[in-house]
């Protein structure tokens, strides 16, 4: 089976680059806007030599995993861009929602697939990582950026030794090639992208966001670069940081960070 785009994709204008294998899809994006593509564009592997994930790790996807990028040419301000990660989160989910239930429907199962959303923008099967999203952005002639949000989807195989531990489909029983799983992907992208619509729907993203958010009002500790705030998960802003209650009753906004949940909350603090 080939990757190819849903028709609500291609309707909006999307056009899709396939690799049988490359380094990082967010790499071949960025690297085409500099040449002057001006997208909407997707680009997808199911096998990634050199992927990038956040806070300059690397991102393991061995064949038959999933690693996509889109592409997206806007005239918003960086702050504002990085709100689209929500946006990617919910369509992730919402991906993941539909082969999950396809899933059991096949195996006539009643199992409810959950995922939730852990800040800022993995998805999570139980407390174990699926997928993670990388948005990078670039400065384009015109005052316009090229924004690149990258997904990868651990499909069959979830990385070993992470620091949060990791799962596949394949592992929690949903049978999905990455070429299926892509088409839906591509239809969510495009309604999740249209209700963001230049970050004004971010207020309707943010509250789908927190419905399905992991650890809200639990103990947490975001790690951030030198230091460590701990407290209680209590939202996000209509800026996307992550908003953490301390035992003394501040709010402290983090728009970066490593999160840690329950005891590993406590370890992360320490
Ligand atoms: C994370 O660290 O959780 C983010 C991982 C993002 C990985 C994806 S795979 C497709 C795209 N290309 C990359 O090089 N990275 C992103």
């Amino acid at each position: 089976m080939a990757f190819t785009l849903g028709p609500r994709a291609k309707a909006a204008g999307y056009r899709l680059a396939a690799f049988d294998s490359i380094g990082s899809t967010n790499a071949e994006a960025l690297s085409r806007a500099r040449e002057g593509e001006r997208g909407p564009m997707w680009f997808v592997t199911s096998e990634q030599t050199a992927g990038r994930g956040r806070r300059h790790r690397p991102w393991i996807a061995p064949r038959g995993n999933l690693a996509c990028s889109i592409l997206e040419i806007i005239d918003v301000s960086p702050a504002v861009a990085a709100t689209l990660g929500f946006a990617a989160g919910l369509a992730l989910e919402a991906a993941l929602q539909r082969v999950g239930m396809e899933a059991s429907a096949r195996s006539a199962g009643s199992d409810d697939m959950k995922f939730s959303l852990k800040w800022p923008n993995d998805v999570l099967a139980g407390q174990q990582k699926l997928a993670g999203i990388l948005l990078e952005a670039e400065a384009m002639p015109g005052e316009r950026l090229a924004v690149v949000v990258g997904i990868g989807i651990n499909v069959v195989e979830a990385p070993q030794a992470t620091p949060t531990p990791a799962t596949s489909l394949k592992a929690i029983g949903i049978d999905v090639g990455a070429e299926e799983l892509f088409a839906i992907l591509s239809e969510m992208w495009t309604e999740f992208r249209d209700l963001w619509d230049r970050g004004h729907g971010f207020g309707e993203i943010r509250r789908r966001w927190l419905e399905r958010a992991a650890g809200l009002g639990q103990p947490v500790a975001v790690h951030t670069g030198g230091s460590t705030v701990a407290g209680t998960f209590d939202t996000i802003d209509d800026t996307g940081c992550m908003i953490v209650r301390t035992p003394s009753g501040e709010r402290i906004p983090i728009s970066a960070g490593d999160v840690y949940f329950g005891s590993a909350a406590s370890a992360g603090a320490a």
